[in-house]
């Protein structure tokens, strides 16, 4: 079988191994075929793991790439594509441990004997389960669960067959929750390991084996890979753990730093976890002792039990002045402190001073917790008084347009470098309104055995709690000259910035301490203070001081607090989302709190490959690379520059002193960002630079997540004039939380193949134009073949993404002697105008969409269609696969050439898009022109007909009459209604159902000559 054609490869110097499959020139897997379906459900899973990540553990990096899929898309390049595709796919998921081998050995949970049961044959079920009178008997007395239970007398190897036959007949997605990650097992089994010798010609046993093995083939040696927007470390990692000579480098030293932790934390196994795990314990101590003896984390004794609770939490608001009555009014948007504890913050008045006293209680009603959390003092950004009942505008308070203080021009004063604490007159106020503390004991239980006791108790602050907190303040004020200038507490300014100005602006806090209330500096500068002056190794110091980094995320006055059961007293972190946002009430946890955050354990791995990581602006590379794997910042709105300086502001000394030559400025301007010209010549340079850091064969993979596929074909076309040609593109599903939850958009990330561009032909634009369309043939074919219809790997979005690919492919290979590409992509443009190159793209890829015809339809009747006509049945098979998301329609609309498509939807509701039924257009759009004077529109109408009088006559005379030249355009008409006859037989489309009938009625009237034609 070989209909699978490749692009044409740039070189062919691969060797044929005797013993292996024939190759297909020196191309990869990956530029060939990618097991697209089965690596969104692995990527998707991992991300879902969130701290259960192997390197998110190391501290905050936003937008961190599945480890998972990194190891894919290296072994894609590795892996050579064979003339056996098949046969290619099969050893990738071996040896990504996706085939049903692989998967069963990373099978750790047991599928429950219920769902044993539920998807067994009845023959099966009385075989392995007992029978409901048996049950009875074995437990002596009558079953009332009703519970499906095994036979006792099964053996161990009967049940494992029964958890082997029944989860390889779940679904990849099914099987998975069962299953660990690919990286938690060691690899392919032996077994695996045969049929993957045996196709590659090979005689290895492990990944590391295979790697040197492969990249000596195609490259000569041990396979160096590069990533110079290495963030978090993701790609270099998962290349150095898989054998890989691994290099990574970025602009930032805060993500040069967690690669580096990454490799030498996380990578360094055993030994380093044990070092850094010392010293965490042992910086934890020190200052546990510390605040043990001020005494200001310990309420005073007990006289009752003799004991002195700990607090575990302390929660602060904000104050403010009611322009209206004067009154000082604490704000928290309610007064709910725990949902299901049923506590509750109570203002009480103190008409003589003004202002509110604090009051908590416990175990309230029900009434009491609804009159809690309606008696907020801030909602929707206003202040509600609880004295005047006015509610004023939290813009109107600060100023905003009155003063001449930050962005806003607003009121507030900026807080100077000492002040730790709002002064008396500013707007803002700020007071502690409730403590949450723990009393421990130990006493015998009823059996003697000693156990410990632990018991929370809410109260509002007492005076002794008032004079803690001044002593607290007072500590660090005796400190804080000599902790700045020693580094255990932040001095920087907050430079203005996109994310960094609301900080300023709505608090006007200028240093980045300010962040960070008495309490939380002296606990934080306290825990640097000690690691800074131990004398430990340098993964131990790095790793704790990254450890001290993750409290100051999860301990500032940025972190929400939550009230929800289970989450009560819990602070949030304050990168949850990517940007600075500041709140009325806050958290603030003592060190009880600070072990999940500070004692964090990182998990010890071994990589095995060299790994170097450096600080290096990505157009200054000078190291070169076999293979660079990137993940650029492209218009994902992300400011890592600035974000990252809240870190810094904490470790950018410590930095610089621990790595010779680092620097410890996150050089905002020279940071790639941003869509517009001044991004395009910052990206053409940096891939330009990594072009000539490759050989001539060598191959890169460009990963991005963007909501749109738009941006995509913009990002090859920098790429090409970057002076790489795209070999193939492929769309993972990785993300989770909001951008999934949201789900409107066309989610994923993209992973762009690239070669180096070495002919300088140039072609002509109209010869381009043909091998388009070749190109984008023999690209969906050859995935159509390789679909599994019982597993199937490629959705309608992945066909479309593959078409589009492969227009780019012919693009990017050659010059275009009609079209300077770098003068086009950095020239600044008006508002709206085309260039010449996304015209082209724009025509490319509306050659691909021609190709997309979905099922059903014949590919001569699809030729005759106009665009509205087949956006409207693509748009239909979509709809019947499920597809709802709003960003999917659209691109096909765009895809088509389609501007104004609204009119053919039904709802363009988040999640729920769809199109119009025949029924629901009823009337409307029937127009002359455009889609109204369509086949389709008529055949649409006639079932309309067909519903509202019960009978497909009314509609045959519409369609005789009204069609134009309607002998000629019979069969056409008759094929477009049994297309929309066909989702009569989906069931995720009921609203379809009925005009679904019609058209089936109509059709086969029309097929029987009702129509007397
Ligand atoms: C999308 S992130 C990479 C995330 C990474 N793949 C991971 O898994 O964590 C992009 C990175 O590019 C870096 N960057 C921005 N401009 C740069 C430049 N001029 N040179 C090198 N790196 C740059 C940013 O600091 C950021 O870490």
């Amino acid at each position: 079988m070989n209909t699978f054609v490749a692009h044409p490869s740039s070189q062919t110097h691969a060797q044929n191994h005797p013993a292996a499959a024939r190759l297909l020139g020196d191309s990869c897997f990956i530029e060939i075929q990618f097991p697209v379906s089965k690596m969104s459900v692995e990527s998707y899973t991992e991300r879902k793991a969130n701290m259960g990540q192997t390197l998110t553990t190391l501290g905050k990096w936003w937008g961190r790439k599945p480890l998972v899929l990194c190891r894919a898309a290296i072994l894609g390049v590795l892996l050579p594509a064979t003339e056996n595709p098949q046969r290619d796919r099969e050893v990738f998921l071996r040896l990504m441990t996706m085939d049903d081998d692989g998967l069963f050995r990373r099978k750790s949970a047991t599928i429950p004997a219920k769902e044993l049961f539920k998807r067994l044959p009845p023959t099966d079920r009385a075989r392995y389960f007992e029978t409901a009178s048996e049950s009875a008997t074995s437990v002596g007395k009558n079953r009332t669960d009703g519970a499906p239970k095994l036979r006792r007398s099964l053996t161990k190897e009967e049940k494992q067959d029964l958890q082997r036959r029944v989860f390889l007949s779940m679904s990849y997605d099914e099987r998975i929750e069962y299953c660990d990650r690919p990286e938690h097992i060691v690899g392919p089994a032996p077994e695996s390991w045969a049929v993957i010798n045996s196709h590659l010609g090979t005689t290895v046993s492990s990944l590391q084996e295979l790697v040197a093995e492969l990249g000596k083939r195609r490259f000569g040696h041990v396979p160096r890979v590069g990533d110079s927007f290495c963030g978090g470390g993701s790609i270099p990692f998962e290349a150095a753990r898989i054998g890989c000579d691994a290099y990574g480098s970025d602009l930032n030293p805060i993500a040069a730093l967690l690669t580096w932790a990454a490799f030498h934390i996380v990578g360094g196994g055993q030994e380093a976890a044990n070092r850094v795990q010392a010293a965490q314990r042992k910086v934890y101590d020190a200052v546990d002792r510390q605040f043990t003896e001020w005494g200001i984390e310990h309420r005073e004794l007990d006289q009752k039990t003799g004991r002195r609770w700990r607090a575990d939490v302390y929660m602060y608001c904000v104050e403010v002045v009611c322009p209206e009555c004067q009154w000082k009014v604490p704000l928290a948007p309610s007064w709910v402190i725990g949902e299901s504890t049923k506590v509750v913050a109570k203002l009480v008045p103190d008409h003589q001073r003004k202002q509110f006293d604090f009051e908590v209680h416990s175990n309230v009603s029900d009434e009491s917790m609804i009159a809690a959390a309606g008696s907020g003092t801030v909602k929707h950004a206003e202040l509600v008084c609880p004295n005047c009942r006015a509610r004023t505008p939290i813009k109107v308070i600060r100023g905003d347009g009155r003063g001449s203080f930050s962005d806003a021009k607003n009121l507030l004063r900026p807080w100077e470098n000492h002040d730790v604490v709002p002064r008396r007159n500013d707007v803002f106020g700020e007071r502690l309104y409730c403590i949450r503390w723990v009393d421990t004991w130990t006493q015998a239980d009823r059996n003697g055995n000693q156990r410990t006791y632990t018991e929370r108790h809410y109260a509002a602050p007492s005076n002794e709690d008032l004079v803690r907190e001044q002593k607290v303040f007072d500590l660090l004020m005796e400190r804080f000259n000599d902790w700045q200038n020693r580094g255990y507490i932040p001095s920087r300014k907050i430079e203005p910035g996109v994310k960094t100005n609301e900080p300023i602006r709505t608090r006007g806090w200028t240093h980045w301490h300010h962040l960070f209330n008495p309490r939380q500096l002296l606990t934080i500068g306290s825990l640097f203070r000690e690691i800074l002056e131990a004398n430990l190794e340098l993964d131990a110091k790095v790793g704790a001081l990254l450890s001290a980094g993750n409290v100051a995320d999860w301990n500032a006055r940025l972190c929400q607090l939550r009230t929800s059961p289970g989450n009560e007293g819990r602070t949030e972190h304050i990168f949850y989302n990517q940007a600075l946002n500041t709140f009325y009430n806050y958290g603030t946890r003592p060190l009880l709190r600070l072990t999940d955050t500070f004692l964090r354990e990182y998990p010890a791995e071994i990589i095995s490959g060299n790994a170097d990581v450096a600080l290096c602006d990505a157009r200054l590379i000078s190291v070169e690379r076999d293979i660079w794997i990137t993940d650029p910042p492209y218009a994902d709105a992300i400011e890592y520059a600035e974000l990252s300086e809240f870190f810094l502001a904490w470790y950018g000394n410590a930095i610089q002193h621990l790595f010779k030559g680092w620097y410890q400025d996150a050089k905002r301007f020279l940071a790639v960002k941003g869509d517009d010209s001044n991004f395009r010549t910052a990206m053409i340079s940096c891939y330009q630079r990594l072009a000539e850091c490759m050989p001539q064969n060598g191959i890169q993979v460009v990963m991005f997540t963007h909501q749109s596929a738009s941006v995509w074909a913009d990002l090859a076309t920098i790429l090409w004039s970057a002076g790489l040609k795209v070999s193939a593109a492929w769309c993972i599903a990785t993300e989770t939380g909001p951008a999934v939850g949201e789900g409107n958009y066309v989610q994923g990330t993209v992973l762009l193949v690239l070669r180096k561009r070495s002919n300088e032909e140039t072609v002509f634009l109209d010869e381009v134009y043909q091998d388009v369309e070749a190109e984008v043939r023999r690209q969906l074919d050859s995935m159509r073949e390789l679909e599994d219809s019982k597993d199937p790997n490629f959705a309608d979005t992945d066909y479309q993404l593959g078409a589009y690919a492969a227009a780019l492919r012919v693009l990017t290979s050659k010059k275009i002697e009609e079209i300077d590409v770098s003068y086009e992509l950095t020239r600044t443009r008006k508002k709206g105008e085309k260039s010449a190159v996304e015209e082209l793209i724009e025509r490319a890829v509306k050659i691909a969409c021609d190709h997309l015809v979905p099922k059903g339809i014949d590919t001569h009747l699809w030729k005759s269609l106009t665009a509205l006509e087949r956006l409207y049945l693509k748009g239909l098979e979509l709809e019947t696969h499920g597809e709802h998301r709003t960003g999917v329609y659209q691109e096909l609309a765009r895809g088509f050439g389609v501007e104004e498509y609204k009119p053919l939807l039904g709802t363009s509701k988040a999640n729920e898009t769809r199109l119009k039924t025949a029924s629901e257009f009823a009337r409307k759009e029937m127009n002359d022109a455009g889609f109204g004077a369509s086949l389709v529109r008529h055949a649409l109408f006639a079932i309309f007909k067909t519903v509202e009088s019960e009978t497909p006559r009314d509609g045959i005379t519409w369609l005789k009459t009204e069609v134009k030249d309607y002998a000629s355009s019979r069969q056409r008409v008759i094929e477009i209604l049994e297309f929309l006859a066909a989702r009569r037989q989906n069931a995720s489309l009921p609203h379809w159902h009925k005009d679904a009938e019609a058209a089936g009625l109509l059709a086969g009237a029309l097929r029987n000559r009702q129509d007397n034609v």
